[in-house]
């Protein structure tokens, strides 16, 4: 069997696939053949599944992404911009968290709704490293701290040295500003020589966070573990990437405390049309 099979029977030669497929490497040689797959275009396929999905016919199946793989859109779930746009202006940073464990099986489905987010010739080379463990966790915002101090000591003009002394003074304290004391942290990586890689972490957190929000859940990207964790090497081997790996910002991850009541407004957008 080729990459591309299609069903005689179900197709209709309308060359829908064909013109979809980012890649052009389908072709219909006439009207009454079915589409077929070019020469070499084996190696050229990004594997995004398009050609199955667009196909109204339920036609053709790819050998990595078989039909029966693939479910109907639901138009009974499809939902409206007012919707989307509470979904999107609701979701909040938090950084007060219930004193309640993130279940293992909850991130796991949050990072498999997670895949379904755009990377770059869609090559999914995301990987997460989940600390479930607050101890753990609260390890990590302490080494974040003596990295700060470091920072402070040695390079005492950085403009980031600006905001350092309270959360270390915080932390002096007993409050963690740096990962809020958030019962659970979510690193995602990707190859070091991956171009897109930091620009994939970060878009697949994006949607992350907004398929936490229906259980409860909020997050917070951790601005300040990023910083640490790209020079510290205690934090480093204590994070533990996959080898070869680079990480971009983490994220906080717990049942949310707080209850947001309103949906504030942000500046107007800066749009230069041309
Ligand atoms: C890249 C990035 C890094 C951030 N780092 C931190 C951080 O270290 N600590 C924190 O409390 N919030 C952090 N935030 C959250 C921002 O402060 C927050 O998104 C912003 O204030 C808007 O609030 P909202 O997310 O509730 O809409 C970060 C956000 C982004 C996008």
């Amino acid at each position: 069997m080729g990459m591309i099979s299609i069903d005689g029977d179900k197709c209709k030669r309308d060359g829908i696939c064909v013109r979809e497929c980012p890649t052009a490497i389908i072709k219909l040689k006439d009207k009454e053949s079915v589409p077929q797959l070019m020469r070499g275009g084996d190696e050229s396929c990004l594997r995004c599944g398009h050609c199955v999905a667009v196909c109204p016919h339920g036609a053709l199946s790819h050998r990595d992404i078989p039909l029966e793989a693939c479910p109907p859109i639901e138009k009974d779930l499809k939902i409206g911009l007012e919707r989307v746009v509470q979904l999107l202006r609701s979701r909040r940073s938090v950084r007060l968290f219930k004193d309640k464990p993130v279940e293992k099986e909850i991130v796991q489905q949050l990072i498999k709704i997670a895949r379904y987010a755009p990377t770059g010739s869609n090559m999914q080379l995301v990987e997460y490293t989940v600390f479930t463990d607050r101890k753990k966790i609260r390890q990590l915002a302490g080494m974040t701290v003596d990295w700060m101090k470091y920072i402070q000591e040695k390079f005492p003009g950085e403009p980031t040295a600006v905001y350092m002394p309270m959360i270390i003074s915080a932390w002096d304290m007993g409050f963690d500003s740096v990962l809020r004391s958030a019962p659970a942290l979510i690193v995602a990586s990707a190859p070091k020589e991956n171009r897109n890689g930091m620009v994939d972490i970060s878009i697949a957190l994006a949607y992350l966070e907004l398929a936490a929000l229906p259980s409860g859940l909020g997050t917070c990207w951790a601005g300040l573990l990023q910083g640490a964790l790209l020079s510290w090497d205690p934090l480093k081997e204590a994070i533990g990437l996959p080898t070869g790996h680079r990480h971009h910002y983490p994220m906080m991850i717990g049942y949310a405390k707080p209850k947001y009541y309103r949906l504030p407004e942000r500046k107007p957008p800066r749009i230069t049309f041309k």
